[in-house]
């Protein structure tokens, strides 16, 4: 199995999947961008460059990722990808967020199914590179994902990612495995997972639910998402779950404290004003407080925190 970091956008910019890459990278096949999105005058604003420039991605393999509902714009931001010496793109078709799915993009381009079939017939007809998507069921019904299929399967994708919920589910309740497996007996194209595997006990379930449900056919890869934010060591936990059946880990707390810091260090480096840096690491945390089971009140100091020397104080009597 493979497994990939999911793109999240404000999150796994180049300052955490480097981060990531040194200090858990082992196991870590693709890193995917945040996505990027075509601009009229230029095909990328600074923070995106700054994303994908390839100094910022040595030594891993990145996958930039592209919002648009617009094959010529697609063609456009994919000449300069290659450019940048990118092979593969993923286009993004899971985005729920409102303004993007006002516009038809993302998750909102689902609802269009002739449109998206044109919009791949003419990406198809003028690409060089290797193109993927990201895509979730439908709009509000899973079952909108037969015709859904129907359509990607007339394309030789990379691969096709699925997060198996419905646009209006945005994040929330149970994610749509029936429909996944659907997907495993009727998709042309190689499979990614992607949703809601937070340990190595949601990946032994889905392994028995799914996988060995289908001799293990077509399923080649798991992205993950939250589940590294809140976990940067799942990766190789489940890699060795898979290589030597190990379910148990100790958490290591001196490794995690080197990516802490290299977190911070480089947001800080990269960004003016404590403020700034502040706001990441606190959004990080909502996530990573769970490799801190009891240490809630260490927790509201982090959020309280209005200075670096605050925030550090309460880290090291967290750590
Ligand atoms: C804060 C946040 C930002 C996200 N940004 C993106 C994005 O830029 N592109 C994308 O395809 N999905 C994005 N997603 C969706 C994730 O890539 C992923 O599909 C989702 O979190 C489900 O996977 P998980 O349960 O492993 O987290 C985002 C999700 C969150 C919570």
């Amino acid at each position: 199995m493979k497994f990939y970091l999911a793109p999240l956008e404000g999150i796994t910019g180049y300052i955490y999947r480097n981060a990531l890459h040194e200090y858990y990278g082992q196991g870590v096949d693709k890193y995917f961008t945040p996505f990027l999105t075509p601009h009229t005058k230029c095909s990328f604003n600074a923070k995106e460059l700054r994303d994908i420039t390839p100094e910022h991605n040595r030594g891993m393999y990145t996958v930039p990722q592209v919002l648009t509902n617009s094959a010529e714009d697609f063609l456009r931001i994919e000449k300069d990808l290659l450019a940048l010496g990118y092979e593969e793109i993923n286009i993004n078709l899971g985005c729920p967020s409102g303004t993007v799915a006002s516009k038809g993009r993302g998750a909102g381009f689902l609802a269009e199914t002739k449109k998206l079939d044109c919009f791949l017939e003419d990406i198809f007809a003028g690409t060089n590179a290797k193109i993927s998507l990201k895509t979730r069921i439908g709009i509000d019904d899973p079952e909108d994902f037969y015709e859904l299929l129907d359509i990607y399967n007339k394309y030789p994708l990379e691969e096709l990612i699925i997060h198996p919920r419905v646009l209006k589910e945005y994040y929330k309740g149970k994610t749509h495995w029936e429909i996944f497996d659907y997907a495993v007996k009727n998709s042309k194209n190689a499979l990614c997972y992607n949703g809601d595997i937070f340990s190595v006990a949601d990946y032994e379930r889905f392994q028995q639910e799914v996988i060995q449900n289908n001799d293990g056919h077509h399923v080649h890869a798991i992205m993950l998402g939250r589940g590294i934010l809140q976990n940067p060591a799942l990766i190789g936990q489940l890699a060795q779950y898979e290589h030597k059946g190990e379910k148990k880990f100790d958490f290591d707390k001196n490794q995690f404290k080197l990516f802490h810091d290299r977190l911070r260090n480089d947001y800080m480096t990269q960004m003016s004003g404590d403020m700034n840096v502040l706001f990441k690491m606190k959004e990080l945390w909502f996530y990573m407080i769970m490799l801190f089971p009891g240490q809630e009140k260490v927790l509201k100091k982090i959020k309280k925190a209005k200075k670096l020397a605050e925030y550090d104080a309460a880290i090291k009597e967290l750590m």
